[in-house]
């Protein structure tokens, strides 16, 4: 049993925490505290059929499998970091900031439609897309991508879009468009964000 009394807490959620592995840096484990711990389970679900599918993990972080820890059922996921070594941060505090959306506009500029192409290529379905649950992974030298760290897969009760193509790129694209409306409606006086998103799509 992993023991994670003492372990470094990187982040929480709504309705998990995520801890630091204390046996592997590069690695983090996620404790649902609140809600219903199906959810690891449906979420463990999909990230194996991804596997089976051999997609890449550019921009969704790696699922390792489920473990018993001191604290409950723990899923472990790649630590998603920045070139420096810090712990990567959420688009959501890039967004919030005039300052720091100005200082990587370059890098947020390609960085959001990489994530779209992403996870269309890879046909990776999401339910509600939200800029806390996607880490900007900053490189050295100013580059770096989106990593996407949660709400992966799909709540339907039968879902059919894991296993027909086309339905799973329409709902990616749904949710997409959605996500874009939602920053607008978020974010709406950051200059940067209204360059980087197509003009007005109301929907
Ligand atoms: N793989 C990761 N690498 C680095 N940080 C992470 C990773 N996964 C999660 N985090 C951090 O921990 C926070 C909480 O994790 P997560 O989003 O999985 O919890 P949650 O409770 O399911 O979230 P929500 O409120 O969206 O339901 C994230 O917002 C992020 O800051
Ligand atoms: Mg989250």
């Amino acid at each position: 049993m992993l023991q994670l009394d003492n372990a470094v807490l990187i982040g929480r959620g709504l309705h998990r925490e995520c801890y630091l592995h204390p046996a592997d840096s590069r690695l983090c484990v996620k404790i649902v505290v609140a809600g219903n711990s199906d959810e690891n389970r449906r979420e463990a679900r999909y990230y194996s059929r991804l596997a089976a599918r051999g997609i890449s993990w550019d921009m969704l972080a790696r699922f390792h499998g489920l473990v018993n820890t001191s604290l409950g059922e723990g899923a472990v996921f790649d630590l998603i970091r920045d070139g420096d070594g810090s712990v990567s941060r959420p688009l959501a505090g890039y967004l919030e900031s005039a300052e720091l959306s100005d200082a990587n506009s370059g890098l947020l500029r390609l960085a959001l439609p990489a994530l779209r192409d992403y996870l269309l290529d890879n046909r990776v379905v999401t339910m509600t897309l939200k800029s806390k649950n996607i880490l900007l992974q900053k490189s050295t030298g100013g580059v770096g991508r989106l990593v996407l760290v949660d709400n992966v897969g799909n709540s339907d009760f039968i879902p059919l879009s894991h296993y027909i193509g086309w339905l799973g790129r329409r709902k990616i694209l749904r949710k997409w468009r959605r996500f874009e409306n939602d920053l607008r409606a978020q974010y709406l006086r950051n200059e940067v964000l209204k360059e980087i998103l197509s003009p007005g799509q109301a929907r």
